[in-house]
This record gives C-alpha cells, sequence and structure tokens, in this order.
C-alpha cells in the first residue's frame, strides 16, 4: 500500500459538474450526489472507481436507470457504463454518521454544529468520487437541516436561495462560481454568528468577509478580521492578487485536526487561530492568528486558483504559501529589526523541527517519492524547507523579478492543477538573465533531494599579499533511497568584518560546485567572515569560529541574523563542551566572564529591540542543542542548559533587574511588534529573576512575580508571570495555577495553556510524569479533542525532553499507551505523537533500547491505522 509520485496517471473520467444535497442530521446524514462525468480521451478506456470510506451506498444511478456495480476495497467499481465521449449523468445516495466520526476527517460534529475537513482524502468520507486534486468540477450544494438546532447553512460560493421547509426545516443553495478540486469542498452548519465587514478592492469591486464563531465568542474576532483585511490589501499590493470572490467567509471550530483550511471562500479555522481578546490571548496567539489567516488567505490563488496535480506536489501550494505568509508578517512588522525578528523566529522552527526531520527516519525531499498516508506529508520539510526553497528562487531572480514570475505562473496555469516543476519553470522563463534560469536543473534538486545539506567554510589568510580566501564545500548525508547526493545550488550571503567590526565588503555567493575558493584581495588584516548572512539557504554552516571571532560579529555584524546567530553559537559551544565533559556536574558549571559580559552588552545595548534581546538572551533549544551530538542523553542537555540558564540568570541579576523595571510599563495594550517585543523581554526577566531567586533562596522576585500574575492586564503579562513561577519551581507556582484554572474555566483556549505549562514544565527529579497522568483526570481534560490531548500529551512527548526521556523508560510506555489509545480515535493525531520517538537511534543506553522497544510495542499492533503504521514502519526501518 505505498503509493509512488512516479505511478502519476491522469484520470480515467472527468467529472465537470456536481450537485449534492444534503440532509443533514448528527447520526445519519443523508448526501444526494448527482455529477456529470465523461471520459478521458487521452487515458485508455477502463471502469471508473470511485473512492469511498465508512459510507453506506444506498443507490446508484447513470442516466436515470440502474447499474450493475462492484465494491473493491474502498472504491465503488462501475464497469458498464455508456461508451464514447459524451458526457453521462451520475447519481450516488449515501449516508454516513457524522457524530461518529472522532476522526475530524470528512462531515462530523464538533458542539452540536457540523464542519467538513476534505484536505487531503476526507471529500470520500462524504460521497463517492475521484478524490484527487487534479479532477475540478464546478459544484453547487443544497443544504437542509433543522432550523433551530442549525440555523446558519454554508458551503463554497455564493449563496443563491434559502428558505424554510414545512416540518421546521430549512435549506440554503451554494453556487461556487470556481472550478475546484474536491479537497478544497466545505459545508458548515450550526449555530454561529458572524463578524461582518464590507471592503472594496483596489479594482472597485465590493467584497463581504465574515468571521464565524459560537455566539458568546464574537468579541474575540476583531483581530481576526484585521489580519484577513490586511491580507486582502497585502496580496494586491504585493503580487497583484485580488480577491475573486463577492463572500468570503472564516469559521472557527474547536475541534480541528491541524491549524485552518483554504476552502474556496469557507476558509475553517481551528480556534486557536481565530479567537483573541487582549485578556485571553497571548502576543505569539495573536502573531500566528495574522499569519494563519494569511497563509489560508493567500492559497485562494496559490493553491485554489492553481492547485496541485497530485499530493506528491503538495509543497507546490504549501510552501508558496508558508513564504508567502512569512513575507506578509514581515512586511507588517515594518522596520528592518522587526522583520529580522520575524526571520529568526522561523529559521528556529526550521532548526529545531525540519532539521530533525531531514536526518531521522522520516526523511523525505520537499517532493516526496512516495507514501502510505498522505497525511503524514503535512510536513515541516514539506512547508516550512518548502518556503525556503521559495525564498531561495526570490534571492536568485530579485524581488521583482520574483514577483514577475508570480506573473507569469499564473498567466500560464490559472484554474489548473499543476506540478512543482511547473512553479520553478515559470520563476526561472521570467527571469531569463538570472541564476535561477541558468542553473534550473540543478537547483531543482531542492525539490528532489531529502536531507540537510552541510557547507564547510574554511578561510585562510595571506599576509605577504593581503588576499583572503574562502573554501566553501558543500556534502549533504545520505537519507533512506538516497545515498548519494548531487551538488546544491546554494546562494550564501556573505559579508567580512575587520577585528573592529567595521564592514570590509558583502554579497551574495551562488555556491553551485561541490567546493569553491572565493579569494578577496586588499586586505590588512585577516577579517571576520560572516557567512550565510539571513540564512539564505537550508543548510547547516560549520565553520571553526574563535570565541573572538563571535565576539566581533555578536557586536558588530550588520546582519542582525548574524548577529543572533554568533550568539547563539557562543552558548552551544559552551553547552557542547560541559555535556561532553565526563564527571562535570551541572552543578560545578561555570560561564566565562566573556561570555557573560558579552551577553550582559547585548541584554543593555540602547540601539537593539527589545524583540531581538529575547531572541539573543534565550539560549538554544534543548532539541537543538541534541542535534549537534551523535549520541544523545536529554537529561544531560537539559541539566547542562538549565544550570547555564540559572548561571546568566545570577550573574545578570542587576542587568534583568533593570531590563525589568525599564520594559514592564506598556500603556494599552496592543499586539504590535515593539509592544510585544518588551513584553517578551519582561517576560525572560523575571523567569530569570525568578530563577536567581530559587538559587539564593531569596523570596521577592516570586512575590513580584505572583502581583503581576494577578494584576496583569493582559494574557501576555499574566501568562509570562505564570510561568515564571512554574518555570522556577517555585512553591507560589501552586496557588497560581489554581487561581488562573478559576479565572479561566470557561475558556477552552486558556485551559489548553494551563495544561500545556504544566505537562512542559522543567522536570525536577522525574516530577513531570505523574503530573501528567494526574492532568489526565482533570475533568477537563479529554482525548478526543487535538487542542487539549495536544496541551498535555504533546507538550510532554514532543516539548519536554527532560521529562519524557527518563532513564526508567516510564515515559516511552506512556508514550505507546497513548499512541494506540488516540489510534483507535484520531489516526492523524496519533500519528503526529507517533513521531517524538523519530531521533530514538541518537538517545545514549538505556534510553535507545527502551525507545525501540516502546516502538516496537506499537508496531506489533495488529489493527493500527496507516497513518501510525507508516511512521513506527519507518522508524523501525535500517
Ligand atoms: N492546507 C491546510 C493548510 O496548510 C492544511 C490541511 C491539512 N490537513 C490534513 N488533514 N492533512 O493550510
Ligand atoms: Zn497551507
Amino acid at each position: 500500500n505505498v503509493i509512488y509520485r512516479a505511478d502519476y496517471q491522469e484520470p480515467a473520467f472527468w467529472i465537470d459538474t456536481v450537485d449534492l444535497c444534503f440532509d443533514l442530521d448528527p447520526a445519519k446524514t443523508r448526501v444526494l450526489n448527482r455529477m456529470k462525468l465523461r471520459r478521458n480521451p487521452d487515458v485508455m478506456p477502463q471502469p471508473l472507481r470511485l473512492d469511498g470510506e465508512e459510507l453506506n451506498l444506498a443507490r446508484v444511478l447513470v442516466n436515470g436507470q440502474g447499474t450493475s456495480f462492484k465494491m473493491e476495497n474502498n472504491q465503488l467499481v462501475l464497469e458498464n457504463l455508456p461508451d464514447g465521449f459524451e458526457p453521462f449523468d451520475l447519481e450516488i445516495f449515501t449516508t454516513c454518521a457524522p457524530a461518529k466520526n472522532t476522526k475530524l476527517s470528512g462531515l462530523y460534529v464538533s458542539n452540536d454544529s457540523f464542519f467538513t475537513q476534505c484536505e487531503a482524502e476526507g471529500f470520500r468520507r462524504i460521497t463517492y468520487f475521484l478524490d484527487r486534486p487534479d479532477v475540478m468540477a464546478s459544484y453547487t450544494v443544497l443544504l437542509r437541516a433543522d432550523k433551530k438546532a442549525y440555523p446558519v447553512l454554508l458551503s463554497n460560493g455564493n449563496l443563491v436561495e434559502q428558505g424554510d421547509m414545512d416540518d421546521g426545516r430549512h435549506f440554503a443553495k451554494w453556487v461556487d462560481p470556481f472550478r475546484k478540486p474536491s479537497y478544497l469542498f466545505a459545508l458548515v452548519a450550526g449555530q454561529l454568528v458572524a463578524r461582518e465587514q464590507r471592503i472594496k478592492s483596489r479594482a472597485g469591486n465590493e467584497h463581504l468577509l465574515q468571521v464565524y464563531v459560537r455566539p458568546g465568542d464574537l468579541d474575540k474576532t476583531e483581530h481576526a478580521m484585521n489580519s484577513l483585511m490586511a491580507s486582502v490589501a497585502w496580496d494586491e499590493a504585493r503580487f497583484g492578487l485580488t480577491l475573486d470572490l463577492e463572500r468570503f467567509m472564516i469559521v472557527a471550530t474547536s475541534d480541528f485536526n491541524m491549524g485552518a483550511m483554504e476552502n474556496k471562500g469557507l476558509n475553517i479555522f481551528n480556534t486557536k487561530y481565530v479567537l483573541a481578546s487582549q485578556a485571553t490571548a497571548t502576543d505569539t496567539d495573536f502573531g500566528n492568528i495574522e499569519s494563519v489567516v494569511g497563509h489560508e488567505y493567500f492559497h485562494n490563488w496559490t493553491g485554489n486558483r492553481i492547485t496541485c496535480r497530485d499530493w506528491f506536489q503538495l509543497s507546490l501550494k504549501e510552501g508558496l504559501t508558508v513564504f508567502r505568509d512569512q513575507e506578509f508578517s514581515m512586511d507588517l512588522a515594518g522596520e528592518a529589526s522587526a522583520r529580522a525578528v520575524k526571520r529568526i523566529e522561523d529559521v528556529r522552527v526550521l532548526r529545531t523541527a525540519q532539521f530533525p526531520e531531514d536526518a531521522g527516519p522520516m526523511a523525505h525531499p520537499v517532493r516526496p517519492d512516495q507514501y502510505m498516508e498522505i497525511n503524514n506529508f503535512y510536513t515541516v520539510t514539506v512547508y516550512e524547507k518548502g518556503a525556503e526553497v521559495v525564498r531561495m528562487m526570490q534571492t536568485l531572480v530579485g524581488r521583482d523579478g520574483f514577483a514577475s514570475g508570480m506573473k507569469l505562473y499564473f498567466e500560464r496555469h490559472d484554474g489548473h492543477a499543476v506540478t512543482c516543476d511547473d512553479f520553478a519553470q515559470a520563476i526561472a522563463d521570467a527571469n531569463p538573465e538570472s541564476k535561477l534560469a541558468q542553473l534550473l536543473p540543478q537547483f531543482k534538486r531542492w525539490y528532489s533531494q531529502a536531507g540537510t545539506p552541510r557547507v564547510k567554510a574554511v578561510g585562510h589568510y595571506d599576509a605577504a599579499s593581503g588576499i583572503y580566501n574562502l573554501t566553501l564545500t558543500q556534502s549533504c548525508p545520505p537519507t533512506a533511497g538516497q545515498e548519494v547526493k548531487e551538488p546544491f545550488v546554494i546562494p550564501i550571503g556573505l559579508g567580512l568584518l575587520g577585528a573592529d567590526g567595521a564592514e570590509l565588503s558583502h554579497g551574495m555567493h551562488v555556491l553551485t560546485e561541490a567546493t569553491e575558493t572565493l579569494t578577496f584581495p586588499g586586505l590588512q588584516a585577516a577579517p571576520v567572515p560572516s557567512i550565510l548572512r539571513g540564512f539564505s539557504a537550508p543548510v547547516i554552516l560549520e565553520y571553526d569560529y574563535t570565541d573572538a571571532e563571535l565576539l566581533t560579529l555578536l557586536a558588530h555584524d550588520t546582519d542582525p541574523f548574524n548577529r543572533w546567530e554568533a550568539g547563539q553559537r557562543l552558548a552551544v559551544n559552551r553547552a557542547l563542551g560541559y555535556i561532553g565533559q565526563d564527571g562535570l556536574a551541572a552543578g560545578d558549571i561555570r560561564l566565562d566572564a566573556p561570555y557573560i559580559e558579552a551577553m550582559r552588552t547585548v541584554l543593555r545595548d540602547p540601539k537593539l529591540d527589545a524583540a531581538f534581546k529575547e531572541l539573543a538572551l534565550t539560549l538554544p533549544a534543548e532539541t537543538y542543542l541534541g542535534e549537534q551530538l551523535d549520541v544523545v542523553d536529554p537529561q544531560r542537555i537539559h541539566a547542562v542548559r538549565e544550570a547555564m540558564r540559572e548561571q546568566l540568570a545570577g550573574a545578570l541579576y542587576d542587568d534583568w533587574q533593570w531590563a525589568f523595571e525599564t520594559h514592564k510599563e506598556n500603556g494599552a495594550y496592543t499586539p504590535d511588534s515593539v509592544s510585544s517585543g518588551r513584553r517578551a523581554l519582561t517576560g525572560l526577566a523575571l523567569t530569570n529573576l525568578c530563577l536567581a531567586a530559587r538559587a539564593s533562596g531569596d523570596a521577592v522576585w516570586p512575590g513580584k512575580a505572583l502581583q503581576r500574575f494577578k494584576d496583569a492586564s493582559n494574557m501576555t503579562d499574566r501568562f509570562n508571570a505564570l510561568a515564571a513561577l512554574v518555570t522556577s519551581g517555585h512553591e507560589l507556582a501552586g496557588q497560581a495555577l489554581q487561581r488562573f484554572h478559576a479565572m479561566f474555566k470557561d475558556e477552552a483556549l486558556v485551559l489548553d495553556k494551563w495544561f500545556a505549562l504544566q505537562a512542559g514544565a522543567p522536570d525536577r527529579g522525574g516530577n513531570v510524569l505523574p503530573a501528567v497522568k494526574q492532568l489526565m483526570k482533570h475533568p477537563d481534560f479529554s482525548l478526543r479533542n487535538p487542542n487539549r490531548a495536544r496541551s498535555v500529551i504533546f507538550s510532554y512527548c514532543s516539548a519536554n525532553p527532560g521529562g519524557f526521556h527518563r532513564h526508567d523508560a516510564a515515559g516511552y510506555v506512556f508514550w505507546s499507551e497513548r499512541v494506540i489509545e488516540l489510534d483507535s480515535i484520531n489516526p492523524q493525531v496519533a500519528a503526529r505523537l507517533a513521531r517524538a520517538l523519530d531521533r530514538w537511534k541518537k538517545l545514549a543506553e538505556p534510553m535507545r533500547g527502551a525507545a525501540r522497544e516502546a516502538i516496537a510495542r506499537v508496531a506489533a499492533k495488529p489493527d493500527l491505522s496507516n497513518d501510525v503504521r507508516e511512521v513506527v514502519t519507518r522508524a523501525l526501518a535500517d
């Protein structure tokens, strides 16, 4: 049951129109599906095979007549269809049970409302269909339901008719003016209310924007609406792409497998990415809402107007749309320094999540070659690395060149289902003189070769001639099925600094060979190289920087990304040194004065933004440190990082106090980048002050944290104060947690934070696992709600390495039980959790053996979903 990209064939039939009629009922929904089909003349005549899953089939009619059919593993097979290429009618009547649909794929019920999720292959759980993205049809949808229970009836496109029926039910008829693949179908029915906004596009067209939520949540929709309006304006201004619909709807649901879904004209969102008020959402939530609203909106062109030929091309829409949402957030952030902060955050995600994926058992190219379950490939590789590939294209053709490339892409492919090759070709063809055009076949290795490339840089300065040589060597480790890698096209942003920090030169080098040497004449002394500026390519840069060089870069580099990077390297070098020092107890770790002074200088620098300082003063993540090692003891990494953190807390005590006092007042709450940066730094300062107090036993700062927690006027400050108490393990944490729960017991998204904070707390003597088990017994816990399951189980298994990787294997036993338990409820969520042990082969004993055993226990279950089966099979393969 493996599917290969190389096996792609056009569909044997096209579906031109779909007329759907739903009688919505939670226990038994009736679906009448009337389609017009015709044979695809380019494909050999063959039976029609329609996908269907968990459906009850009641009737099949061809041109109004009964017909013979058979079922073959989840396909309805029709062999006796009319010959020739004339269109024919196919009518299929089925029922399904939305209330029992715990997989949240297809049509399901959440809080007494109906929702759909059809990407990637959920439409087949609603009706029999050619459920593949290259079959694009025109949809008409008639919804019928009880009027009292389901007053709002929504589907894609325009509402053309609505009215009451005799039996207390009502109906609504929707017509989508655009052809679309089945994965973009959506319907919503329930008791919902909408914030509405009428806007006028630059072209002068009127549009109605709506954000639908449950009645009590209307006051939390302003930010989502503002983000939507900003998205519409941005896509017009930056790419000339206008809203093509009279009505654009967003609907929020609290039961959702992923973040959100770009259904044509009817985006369905996880509440987490819609609802926000200053009292309930943090600055991070506000930022995420802006970027996810943008992301789904931008899909309207990159994904919906031009869609994917097959699911191997997923990055065609996802990589491009992530790139677009990243650019959107950067453009909204404003100044160069705020853009850099966003860039650093994005790179941090790439390095802590995508690099490990690319080095583990689920490694796959941006355009995968095979899969068992496509839902397993909605990955950081397809999304975030895919976005980096698009970003490199923009780097190679320039910002204007990229915009022309997009224009050509739409001229060529609007309304069609295409491939990653088609996209790259359009960008290159619009820029025939560019490096991208010259190097296109080689550049496209970014789509086909998995693994994170490494670039090793070695500098040599010759005093006699004044020449500096920089030799760059690229390599890429083998990944499953790809033993040997060919060289990539790697744009490398470069700068040379003098020892005093002055910039001597800068530019962009495009590395194409395995090894190249760059020559810089006329230098008075050995320069300090600033390499891979702005993180110009998704590679690992290896350069043996001395502390002195890193301190120069940290203090003077004009590239803010590499400034931050220099600080991270200083910390990584120290952490790896301590970790590798046999017999060194965490308590004996002493950070050196130059490092501490450098951090102090950054913290006190009047020219740096608070947001940047917060990033620079945060130590590299435990998982990132783990990736730098061949053999990993996550508890050791945790202990070392915690020790370093406590030292920085104590050594910079006065500076943290200063930072706290000078940034804590923000006036009226706004989630803009400047004031959220100030809150972030205040929060970090408070955590450090509480950590320092922990070491010294002083109670002043924990007391202040508790007070701030009580007095806070917004969730960011309140949550940061709570986190400072929990993170420092102070005894006041208990009462603060209790109070927090009482305050927000009716706010599901805030309770998620409450659960996540405890499940992700720094482990002290193995205390987190018992706490997690307790949390699962809490009346507010539910395994069925993905957000809640993630807030407890994922926060522990995936985001708390120090607590999870126990030497007694109890974390892994817990993990295997939860994977199995979740798999029978929701395979997509279970398969995500299954990936928490992706990197088990790196673990030190006894964890390695125990992890293997736990994975084998899951794999031994006979009736696993395809989703989990694929993950554990790959994990155990060698
Ligand atoms: N296309 C959606 C997005 O990126 C993600 C939906 C994925 N859903 C899934 N079940 N695999 O915005
Ligand atoms: Zn997307």
